[in-house]
């Protein structure tokens, strides 16, 4: 399991408790699911989002794709991810999907810290740990 000093027990608290009020949120009536995702970003701004489903089931939008598109279309492109928090209120231990690690690897680096439900409460790791090898902006320079 990654450790990031960087963040301190209370930030990670508060980021959890912001995803998981952003679940609150969740427009989520096919899997009954609810999603929050929380961004904390380089400048300490925060900004969460919830997922977002839709009866065309493959059009729903993760918590955390809700997040990075608000917190792009609120601050502008050049947000860059320290760490993220996600939660449900399904008392699930979940870890994000594939495609929403691809889209934090847009914002954020290998070392961004990643909160997520464990089995038993928050676990972490860092999204270079859940996306090694990720595609990256360079390749295609
Ligand atoms: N979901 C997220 O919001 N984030 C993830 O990383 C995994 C899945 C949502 C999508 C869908 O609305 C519901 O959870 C069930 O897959």
């Amino acid at each position: 399991m990654a450790e990031n000093a960087t963040l301190t027990t209370d930030q990670k608290a508060y980021l959890l408790g912001l995803a998981t009020a952003a679940a609150q949120h969740s427009y989520s009536p096919y899997s009954k699911f609810r999603v929050g995702a929380a961004l904390l970003l380089e400048t300490g701004e925060t900004i969460s989002g919830c997922n977002v489903e839709n009866c065309s089931y493959r059009l729903t939008s993760c918590a955390e794709q809700a997040a990075i598109a608000r917190a792009v279309s609120e601050l502008g492109p050049a947000v860059r991810l320290r760490a993220v928090a996600v939660a449900n209120l399904n008392g699930a231990a979940s870890m994000p999907c594939g495609a929403c690690r691809q889209t934090l690897a847009e914002f954020g680096g290998d070392d961004t810290l990643v909160l997520y439900p464990g089995e038993s409460g928050p676990e972490e790791t860092t999204l270079g740990e859940l996306l090694p090898h990720a595609f990256r902006a360079e390749f295609i320079r």
